[in-house]
């Protein structure tokens, strides 16, 4: 890139430009190689008059320089004329500069018609006219520039300039709307408020100040913004005396003064007054789109003002209410396809508060980790993508207000541990609707696959307030119901703080509400700050009992299910009440600052394959099990071969590790379901073998120390004996040792571990 910006081969028709401020402009893009139109009426200061004297003189002035430029006479109101110059002299149009104006003072009682209508004449519609005509050239080449001037009587207002300020603000208002329709031409509209000293101001400045304020200060302000490679667009800037500023729009957090069921009073107004006008903490809304989501939001909060339920999920909006079960339950939403790698298992793990700080979590952190794994929770990720896309309100019979759907339950059951990465699809369909009364229940079930395998299940329970009374059921067998804990002190309580960041982590992994991370936004919502995702206390509570009951073990993970009760300001602990009951662990997550149950009538099941008191014996504890290293290696490779391996090997293998005559650990390799598996625990079904023997006689065969002729027994293991060999009294084998053959694959090469 150019360290000087150039404007050769571009036409830029500046108007007014006779004298002040435009003549600078003209002078300064021709010396820069563009070819100018300069335009000027050369009238007086109030508009009246006409010559072609200003025009001609700096036309010459700019070709005794060098450059290229013609003349143009015409008022801004003929703007077709003005454009029409630049295409017959140059025959292009790249950059107008909206310049041209006049002044006709008075105090606002003594403005006339006339004195209003010339003004807005010359400074709105003209530079409507002149923009209007390039504006068809300027899209169909892909490439226009468009400076408005406004003035600071227009931003502030200023004594006896009501008709001036006014017109110098509508040049705004046309600004912000040029930029949004030419963005996507790459027509960029930008708004300038100068001050320099000009045959305008020399009324009411100074002389010394009038000699100081050069117009040459502000031109190299408009010639950037009209640069091709200048991405600035509707914005507005003060520039004077070799200074430039940016302005844009503050707005209070504000306050709502109307409550649900009740009049809006004048008098609820006034006493709200404060919070109305309090710039405190303000917001800088960029666009419309954020000034009507916050009206939208308040239509939503103001009705649903007195409910108990936690809105830890406000999703997309329409109207109308209306609910049809009868077009709505068996809806399929259309199927969605989600694809992450290990980043965002990790990203998702550092957002249910994982840390370094714990040793245990580096397998969920660390993708060179040996058992990296992705959190079960996890599963609900993919899932929620295939509503969030709006994908609800297209389903025939759901004809209510989006803005009013809360999060109310979660179920997740998980059927495999889900890969640290993959592509997945998720198929939602809605499962029933129930008719709660108060607001309607939409049970939506999502099935996530990876190619045709079942991974994982959610049902998530969605609220929508006000939306019931259509005379449905009140009850589902498809629910998947909450379970109250048992009435004793909890078994064990896990407690974790949750950071500051903890939703501004959160979010990344795919629920990008602002309600999360907005203040003004949480405001809203009637929330003193934003608010930690359900679904994110929701994992801090799974990977409690993970931990717990199923020493980080994802393999032990069955399913969850919980019902979101009160919202988390992240920096709030979670503490997680624990009852064990078989493989169920009941669980109740309450903030530990307040006491508030935040997840209530929630449970984990456990596969309970994991003896947790034997993982406890002091004799295995130091170290952990070296045996565990070649399985999850073994995994790995099940991972990439299962799939063939399924079809060669077709069994199931048992392997018991002891460590110093204990029970230390069983490993399943399971070669005759789905695409194969690896998991710790007990096969779900019967093993066609089973292998016992110790750590340490485990790790010295897969390292080749002993010599496997010396002690074999079974002749028929010769083909994995590099590998895996059995041998008197150390060994011993149950079951159809004539498969072990088969495992060669999956054994092949871990003496180089
Ligand atoms: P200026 O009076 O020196 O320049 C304005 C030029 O516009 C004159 O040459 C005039 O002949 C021409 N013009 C007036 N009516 C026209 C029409 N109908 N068609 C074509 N040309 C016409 O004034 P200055 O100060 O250079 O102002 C330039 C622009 O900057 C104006 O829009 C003014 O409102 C704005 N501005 C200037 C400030 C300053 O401090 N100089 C402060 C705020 C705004």
């Amino acid at each position: 890139m150019s360290p000087f910006l150039r404007f050769d081969g571009k036409v830029v028709l500046v108007t007014g430009a006779g004298g002040g401020l435009g003549k600078e402009y003209a002078l300064a893009f021709a010396e820069r190689g563009a070819s100018v139109v300069v335009n000027d009426l050369g009238g007086d200061i109030k508009g009246e008059g006409k010559s072609s004297s200003a025009a001609d003189k700096v036309v010459e002035e700019i070709k005794a320089k060098g450059g290229k430029a013609v003349a143009n006479y015409d008022s801004v109101e003929n703007g077709d004329k003005l454009v029409q110059t630049a295409l017959d002299a140059f025959g292009r149009i790249d950059i107008v500069i909206n310049n041209a104006g006049i002044l006709r003072d008075r105090s606002f009682a003594r403005t006339s018609d006339l004195d209003w209508d010339l003004i807005h004449r010359v400074h709105l519609r003209g530079s409507f006219m002149v923009t209007r005509a390039a504006w068809n050239h300027m899209k169909s080449q892909k490439f226009g520039r468009i400076i408005m001037t406004s003035s600071a009587a227009g931003i502030y207002g200023n004594f006896g300039q009501a008709n001036y300020s006014a017109a110098k603000l509508g040049l705004l208002g046309l600004s912000n709307t040029l930029a949004i329709e030419g963005n996507k031409y790459n027509i960029h509209c930008n708004t300038i408020a100068p001050t320099a000293g000009s045959r305008l101001t020399q009324t009411v400045m100074p002389p010394d100040l009038l000699e100081s304020l050069k117009a040459e200060y502000v031109a190299p302000l408009v010639l950037w913004l009209c640069h091709e490679s200048c991405e600035e667009n509707g914005s507005l800037f003060e520039a004077g005396a070799g200074w430039i500023g940016k302005l844009r729009w503050e707005r209070t957090q504000g306050a709502i003064v109307r409550h649900k069921n009740q009049e809006m009073t004048p008098e609820a107004v006034r006493d709200n007054w404060e919070a109305v006008c309090d710039f405190r903490n303000a917001n800088k809304p960029q666009n419309i789109q954020e000034s009507i989501t916050t009206l939208v939001d308040v239509l939503s909060r103001v009705d649903t003002e007195n409910l108990s339920a936690n809105p830890t999920s406000a999703m997309a909006s329409t109207s109308t209410t209306g609910i049809d079960p009868a077009q709505a339950v068996g809806q399929k939403l259309p199927e969605m396809v989600f694809t992450y790698s290990q980043t965002q298992c990790i990203l998702y793990a550092l957002g249910v508060g994982m840390s370094t700080k714990d040793p245990d979590h580096m397998k969920f952190l660390f993708e060179g980790h040996e058992e990296f794994s992705c959190l079960p929770t996890f599963g609900v990720i993919p899932s929620q993508a295939s509503m969030m896309d709006g994908g609800l309100a297209a389903v025939p019979g759901f004809n209510f207000d989006f803005t009013k759907v809360l999060h109310g339950e979660q179920y997740l059951e998980l059927y495999k541990p889900l890969p640290t990465s993959g592509k997945l699809t998720s198929q939602a369909t809605i499962a029933d609707v129930l008719d709660k009364g108060s607001g309607a229940v939409i049970l939506l079930d999502v099935h996530t696959y990876d190619e045709k395998d079942l991974l994982c299940y959610n049902q998530f329970s969605l609220f929508i307030v006000g939306a019931g009374g259509f005379g449905g059921k009140r009850t589902s067998e498809k629910a998947k119901g909450t379970v109250n804990p048992p009435n004793r002190p909890p078994d064990a309580v896990m407690t974790d703080e949750t950071s500051r960041d903890q939703a501004a982590l959160y979010r990344l992994s795919g629920d990008w509400n602002p309600l999360h991370i907005d203040p003004s936004f949480a405001a809203m919502g009637g929330f003193k700050k934003p608010i930690l995702h359900g679904l994110c206390s929701f994992g801090f509570a799974a990977r409690h009992v993970l931990k717990q009951y199923a020493d980080n073990d994802v393999l032990q993970f069955k399913a969850i299910k919980v019902r979101f009760v009160k919202p988390v300001i992240p920096g709030q602990s979670l503490q997680t009440e624990m009852w064990k009951e078989g493989n169920r662990v009941h669980i109740q997550t309450k903030i530990k600052e307040t006491g508030d149950v935040v997840l209530a009538g929630a449970y984990v099941d456990l596969k309970g394959t994991l003896d947790k008191t034997a993982a406890k014996e002091p004799s295995v504890q130091a170290g952990g099990l070296q045996s565990d290293l070649v399985f999850a290696e073994i995994g790995r490779r099940i991972k990439d071969v299962g799939k063939d391996l399924v079809k060669t090997v077709n069994a199931v293998f048992q392997w018991e590790i002891t460590k110093d005559g204990n029970n230390a650990a069983q490993w399943t390799i399971d070669l005759k379901n789905g695409s194969g598996s690896l998991y710790k625990g007990a096969p779900q079904a019967k093993a066609d073998v089973t292998f016992s023997l110790s750590d340490e006689d485990f790790m010295e065969v897969v390292l080749g120390k002993l010599n496997p002729q010396k002690h074999r027994i079974y002749h028929f293991f010769i083909p994995i004996l590099d590998h895996f060999i059995t041998f008197a009294g150390k060994l011993k084998v149950k079951g159809n040792i004539m498969l072990s053959q088969k495992l060669e694959t999956i054994l092949k090469d871990y003496a180089k571990l």
